[in-house]
This record gives C-alpha cells, sequence and structure tokens, in this order.
C-alpha cells in the first residue's frame, strides 16, 4: 500500500506512558500514515494524567471504566465496544502494547476483524500462569493472535522463538518505556517547563532524611500480600526514623483499602494520589530506594541508576536482577524489612545495587518500530 491504516489501542496507564512514543513518531510521517488512538479507559484518571502529559487526544475513547470493575465484564466489554470501531475504521495494522485485560482483548476483536496484529512489547514470560495474574496469560493470548512481535529484548525474543512463532516476525526494538522517560526527562529539564505538582513534591521532601519510594497494585498481592506489605513499610518506617517514605497509592479499592487503613497513622510516611508520569519520574530521582511490584517502574529505575525491591515472587524482566540492581523480595515481610534495612545501613551493599545501566532499551524503541512499518510500505 501507499499509505497504511494505523489503529493504537491501549487502556490503562502504563500502556499510554509505553505507546506515547509510539502515537508521536507515527504523526511524525503523516504522508505514509494514518494513524488513530482509541482508548478503552481501562483506566480514566491515571490515564487521563498520561494523555495530557504526552499531548495526546484520543479519537475514540469506549470510556469503559467502573469502580472496582471485574475482569468478565471488562474483557467483554472491551471486545463489544471495538466492534464498531474496527469494522468502520478498517484499519490495516492494530497496536497493543504488554499484557493487560486491554491488551488481550483488543487483540482478539483486531484478530475477529482481520487487521494484521503488533504486539508492543512482547515475549515477557514467567511461564508461570498465575504470576503475574491474570497478565501471563494476557500476553500469551496476544502473543497466539499477533502478525508481528516487537520484543524489548534478546531475552523476550527468545521466548517467543521458544513458543514456535516464526523469527523473522520478532524484532528487537528495545522497550519504548525508555523513550518515555527521556522525553520526560528532557521535557521537565526545559527552563520553561512549570509543574505544580513537582514544586509541591519539592516543598514536602525532607532533604536530611533518605526518601523510600513505594508502588504496588498486583492482583495476586491483594488481601494477605498487601496486609503484610504494609507491615513491612511501617517496621521499615519506624526503624528508621531517618527515612521518609513517599506512597502515590494505585486507585484500585482492593490497593486503596488496606493501604490507607494500616498506614495513615506513620508520621514517616506519607500517602498520596497516583503522580502525573514528570512528577513520578522526577520522585524516583530524588529517592534512595524504590520498593515497587510494578512493571514499569522495574523498568526505569535502572535507567536512573535507583535500586529496586520488587514485591514479588517472579519476574518477566531478568536483566536487571541478573545485573543486580533488582532483588525479588516477595510479599514476605521479613525479606522485605530485611533488605530494606541493609540498604540503608550498609553503605558498600548500597553502592554495589546502585548501578546505573540501561538493559531495557536506548530511546530508540518507537523509531525502530516506525521504521520496521515503513518496510511494508509498498511491499
Ligand atoms: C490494571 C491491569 C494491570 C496493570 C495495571 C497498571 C488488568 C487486569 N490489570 O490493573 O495488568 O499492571 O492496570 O496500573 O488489566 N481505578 C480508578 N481510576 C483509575 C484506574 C483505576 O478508580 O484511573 C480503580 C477502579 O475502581 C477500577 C480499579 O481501580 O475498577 C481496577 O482497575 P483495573 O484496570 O481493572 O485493574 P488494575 O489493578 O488497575
Ligand atoms: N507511574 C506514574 N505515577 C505514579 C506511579 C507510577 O506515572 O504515581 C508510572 C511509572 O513511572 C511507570 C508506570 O506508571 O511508568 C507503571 O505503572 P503501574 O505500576 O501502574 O503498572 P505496571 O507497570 O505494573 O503494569
Amino acid at each position: 500500500p501507499l499509505m497504511i491504516k494505523n489503529l493504537i489501542i491501549f487502556g490503562t496507564r502504563p500502556e499510554a506512558i509505553k505507546m506515547a512514543p509510539l502515537v508521536k513518531e507515527f504523526r511524525k510521517y503523516d504522508e505514509f500514515f494514518d494513524t488513530k488512538v482509541c482508548i478503552t479507559a481501562q483506566h480514566r484518571e491515571m490515564l487521563d494524567q498520561v494523555l495530557t502529559f504526552f499531548e495526546i487526544t484520543p479519537d475514540f475513547d469506549l470510556d469503559l471504566m467502573k469502580p472496582n470493575q471485574n475482569l468478565y465484564t471488562l474483557t467483554s466489554s472491551i471486545l463489544s465496544g471495538l466492534k464498531t470501531i474496527l469494522e468502520t475504521y478498517k484499519p490495516d495494522y492494530v497496536y497493543v502494547h504488554g499484557d493487560t485485560t486491554t491488551t488481550m482483548a483488543s487483540s482478539l476483536a483486531a484478530f475477529y476483524a482481520g487487521a494484521k496484529i503488533c504486539h508492543v512489547e512482547a515475549g515477557l514470560r514467567t511461564f508461570n500462569m498465575q504470576s503475574p495474574f491474570p497478565e501471563e496469560m494476557n500476553r500469551s493470548v496476544t502473543g497466539v493472535v499477533s502478525n508481528i512481535h516487537f520484543s524489548p529484548s534478546e531475552k523476550s525474543k527468545h521466548n517467543l522463538v521458544l513458543e514456535n512463532k516464526p523469527e523473522n516476525s520478532i524484532i528487537v526494538t528495545g522497550n519504548t518505556v525508555i523513550d518515555a522517560l527521556m522525553f520526560s526527562v528532557n521535557k521537565v529539564k526545559n527552563s520553561n517547563y512549570q509543574d505544580t505538582e513537582i514544586e509541591h513534591l519539592k516543598s514536602g521532601l525532607d532533604t536530611e532524611k533518605k526518601l523510600i519510594l513505594v508502588t504496588g497494585h498486583r492482583r495476586e498481592n491483594h488481601g494477605a500480600g498487601f496486609v503484610r506489605i504494609c507491615e513491612a513499610l511501617k517496621e521499615i518506617a519506624v526503624d528508621n526514623p531517618q527515612t521518609q517514605i513517599i506512597y502515590p497509592v494505585h486507585l484500585n479499592p482492593n490497593v486503596q483499602g488496606p493501604v490507607y487503613k494500616l498506614l495513615s497513622e506513620i508520621d514517616n510516611i506519607q500517602l498520596i494520589a497516583p503522580l502525573s508520569y514528570p512528577a513520578f519520574v522526577w520522585l524516583m530521582d530524588k529517592s534512595y530506594l524504590i520498593i515497587t511490584d510494578s512493571g514499569g517502574v522495574q523498568e526505569e529505575a535502572p535507567s536512573l541508576g535507583k535500586p529496586v525491591l520488587v514485591m514479588r515472587d517472579t519476574t518477566e524482566r531478568p536483566e536487571a536482577v541478573e545485573a543486580g540492581t533488582v532483588i525479588l523480595v516477595g510479599t514476605n515481610k521479613d525479606k522485605i524489612v530485611d533488605e530494606a534495612n541493609k540498604l540503608l545501613n550498609d553503605a558498600f551493599a548500597y553502592k554495589t545495587m546502585s548501578k546505573l545501566h540501561n538493559p531495557y532499551g536506548d530511546g530508540k524503541a518507537s523509531q525502530r518500530i516506525v521504521s520496521y512499518i515503513k518496510s511494508k510500505l509498498n511491499a
């Protein structure tokens, strides 16, 4: 074709952060591509924050988020919501990202519509269907229906080869999260840039104290896992009065409930609303240590040289674990507390883990994806 019709679909905060650089890159070549953006709005406020920062106005908005939504209704409303859009716009290529319900349901819808499916961040695997749940299933199903797999690393490519995906359908690009991180760091550095959220954070930081930044939301940690996480954070805060813990709490009610109940009263723990992307990146950069169960944060932190304790038993992102800057601590209270205390009190242990490295990308992943799709023009 002389012109390719693209439909980029996403629904949650991390998908938006990681797809924003691709939207921007495609839009540089409007003479070759008609690129439309569809959001399922599986997330609402947390997604809109990202769209505002990256200045992306979606062409279609399914506006699906419901309080405490369940996987059954979310999956079915994404599928049925996309039908008309796919049938009227008739995209040649549909782009989905990662491993959320939006990813899985949108790739299935695109398969029904007969579009070519491109999976961005393809091939991450723990090979354990229950961890993370339901993400391992989501990315595996999307892998099955995808025509082109944009893998962030050689390891993720290898996982797809093990699943018998044709080698020529797998393109190693790096992870677009590093494109987003670099864009954000550059935008914030600009002298004209003003951000009231960052100013507010600045005024609340005690520079005498070591900052621990915390995030968490994984479904398999809901319930008992979050209670142990909160107990661990409380113990770290009480044992180490010279630290300041800042925790932007995910809006999922299964997270908000235990976190606010168990941690509201501790002096050196600040529970705050989810931060916009630049403010969160700014805070990562100011932090001494990050404790999280997030996928994206595990990828960003090494680029900022920050040690990470990952509150999960498995990870599909082994590169930083192998490099020694990420440690898996699960939701075991004693392990979280012991590893945090070690990093707070043992300068050598801290230095060893604070290595700046970029195992997840060089900031050019979206350029590589767009050049690959360009090669399909006139083909
Ligand atoms: C989802 C993804 C997970 C991803 C995470 C990123 C699934 C099943 N889960 O988990 O893979 O890592 O997003 O954050 O796809 N809510 C709001 N406002 C928002 C966002 C969420 O109020 O902007 C609340 C709502 O009550 C919503 C609930 O959080 O029903 C859960 O949202 P959902 O997207 O289903 O699950 P997450 O835990 O966010
Ligand atoms: N993030 C953000 N504001 C916050 C917390 C996280 O912008 O208050 C960003 C973070 O930098 C990363 C992404 O959100 O890029 C991670 O999202 P999340 O942890 O919700 O999902 P996951 O990566 O685990 O799928």
